[in-house]
């Protein structure tokens, strides 16, 4: 990472997409506030780490304090989500607000509490949209829909926070082998083989492939990147069908 960015802030920082990108940033020597629910899998790293439940009313307050103490942050990578989504007519109000308070509305809250801390110019924002945010799919209706919503939400902020000079992208993951799908993908072989099968490169990925584009995209080496949505899914976007 260019020496322009020292710090950032990381949520879901203890799952595998959050905990391989403190990783790769802590190697860079970036000084990484790493936020989760529950910070116990963070034990022993050097990150500085506060436990929040980002849905909760005082969380970006308590956040953003914690922050300060980094000063001026070069990169906010807004990773924390939950998945668990089913179809619209099994979705009930708690799910709906569960996810969709967790996917979005933490992830609004958050940057905007952070906004005035973030360097200006010269600050990144880097958020997790999904491959489900792109196409149709049964079965997660109210996490797609979240997904979505962050990608447009990247967009727009992109346009609101390019004239200071942050920029604002977002990476797509597909299928990635991490807390949140290994039940999934270990249990329902079905499910494994529909999603290998449906990816050009014929297997699932990595953590540590989804953080090093956060990484880039969180870089200088990205400065003219912004408003951008970066897929991260072996090519199962462009050839969705295909097997
Ligand atoms: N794994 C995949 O295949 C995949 C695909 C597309 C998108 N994504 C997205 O990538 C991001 C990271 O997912 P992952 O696969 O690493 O999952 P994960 O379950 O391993 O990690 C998610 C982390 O977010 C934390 N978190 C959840 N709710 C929180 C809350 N309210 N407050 C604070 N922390 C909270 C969890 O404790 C966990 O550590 C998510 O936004 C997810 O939607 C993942």
């Amino acid at each position: 990472m260019n020496a322009k960015a020292r710090t950032a802030v990381v949520t879901g920082a203890a799952g595998g997409i959050g905990r391989a990108t403190v990783d790769l940033l802590l190697a860079d020597g970036v000084s990484v506030l790493a936020v989760d629910r529950d910070v116990s899998a963070l034990a022993g790293s050097p990150a500085r780490v506060v436990e929040a439940d980002l849905a909760a009313a005082d969380a970006p307050a308590r956040i953003a304090e914690a922050a300060r103490a980094l000063g001026p942050l070069d990169l906010l990578v807004n990773c924390a989500g939950v998945g668990g989504s089913r179809r619209l007519a099994e979705t009930d109000d708690a799910l709906l607000d569960h996810i969709v308070g967790i996917n979005l509305r933490a992830v609004l809250r958050l940057t905007r509490d952070l906004l005035g801390q973030i360097r200006a110019p010269g600050g990144a924002i880097v958020n997790l949209a999904s491959v489900y945010g792109e196409v149709g799919r049964i079965g997660t209706t109210a996490y797609a829909a979240s997904k979505g919503a962050i990608t447009q939400v990247t967009r727009q902020l992109a346009a609101e926070l390019g004239p200071q000079g942050i920029r604002v992208n977002a990476v797509a993951p597909g299928c990635i082998l991490t807390g949140m799908t290994r039940e999934k993908i270990e249990g329902d072989r079905e499910y494994a083989a529909t999603m290998v099968g449906g990816t050009p490169l014929k297997r699932i990925g990595a953590p540590t492939e989804v953080a090093e584009v956060i990484r880039f995209l969180g870089s200088d080496a990205a400065s003219f990147v912004t408003g951008q949505i970066v897929a991260v899914d072996g090519g199962w976007l462009t050839s969705r069908g295909t097997f």
